[in-house]
């Protein structure tokens, strides 16, 4: 059965003019889908436009080129945006690595969970919205006597729990978390891992998931691509990336991970990548589902055409 696809998204670039003459290209012509109900991962290290990528997925950058289809619409028509920008809105919601600490101060959080339902109108499923903020709290596992403290009276991996049951709130189809436990105590970032791995299997929403950390991503997600300067360097499902790395980013990265077992990882050797075969080249899938970016020579380049 083929699988159907959410997101589609082609050639997407985009650009941050600096000054009149000087630009950043943070994302670098990148194509790829996410299919309805998996979990795609990104990674990559840090300003490789993992986060541009997903604001322009998002409608919070516009890409400089390129599209992004959701269910077939260009959310980056002008015209096809706003037809759809009520779907479009509650539909797809964004967690950021550091969502809980822009919550507002002055609202409950039973208040702040239950604000992007009111906002857009939506008949709370529960009876009332306290009641629906009752429940999401306690779907990503804080008591019930947090309902009416303030941001200020929680803790940070609390705060952020709160901003995750706030955009769960919302039952979105399209899930993006960027970094949402890089801010977080390493034993709370578990606990919230496995919250999205239960909500994600009880649910279906599609989620995007952002991070730089590789176990979580061989995790949680089906699966996995790498950033790199801008370009989408490789995609493939979580088992074969991770088992067969064919790009040397990737290769690196992974060289990267520690090993459990001390005598293999004492003779673990770190892959340096220099991105000498970033230059021309292709987005090619080299077995089924599994793409890589292949520099080209001059002559492939011609045979091509
Ligand atoms: N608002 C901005 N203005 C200018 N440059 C930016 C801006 N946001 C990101 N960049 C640059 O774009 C590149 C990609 O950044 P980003 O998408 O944040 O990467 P990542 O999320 O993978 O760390 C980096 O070089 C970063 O410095
Ligand atoms: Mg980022």
């Amino acid at each position: 059965m083929d699988k159907e696809v959410l997101v589609d998204v082609q050639n997407l670039t985009h650009q941050f003019q600096l000054t009149k003459r000087t630009a950043i290209r943070a994302v670098d012509n990148i194509s790829f889908q996410i299919y309805k109900g998996e979990i795609l991962g990104l990674v990559g290290e840090s300003g490789s436009g993992k986060s541009t990528a997903a604001r322009c997925l998002m409608n919070i950058y516009e890409p400089s080129s390129g599209s992004v289809r959701y269910h077939g619409i260009d959310i980056c028509d002008k015209k096809q945006f706003r037809a759809n920008k009520k779907m479009l809105q509650t539909r797809r919601q964004i967690i950021f690595q550091d969502s809980g600490s822009s919550l507002n101060q002055r609202m409950k959080a039973s208040e702040i969970i239950a604000e992007p339902m009111k906002i857009s109108h939506m008949t709370p499923p529960r009876g009332s919205y306290r009641a629906e903020a009752q429940f999401q709290m306690k779907y990503v596992g804080l008591d019930q006597s947090f309902l009416d403290r303030y941001p200020s009276e929680l803790s940070g991996g609390q705060r952020q729990r709160i901003a995750i049951a706030r955009a769960l709130s919302m039952e979105p189809e399209f899930l993006v978390a960027d970094e949402p436990v890089a801010a977080l105590d390493v034993s709370i970032q578990a606990q919230v891992i496995n919250l999205f791995k239960h909500l994600q299997k009880e649910h279906g929403f599609t989620f995007l998931f952002i991070a730089h950390d590789l176990a979580m991503v061989e995790y949680l997600c089906d699966r996995v691509g790498v950033m790199y300067h801008g370009k989408l360097v490789e995609l493939a499902p979580a088992g074969e990336l991770f088992s067969n790395p064919l790009h040397g980013y990737t290769r690196s990265l992974l060289s990267a991970i520690p090993i459990p077992d001390p005598v293999r990882e004492r003779q673990r050797k770190l892959q340096v990548y220099d991105g000498a075969d970033l230059g021309d080249g292709r987005f090619t899938e080299v077995c089924p589902g599994h793409f890589v970016w292949r520099a080209q020579k001059g002559g492939d380049m011609h045979e091509e055409a």
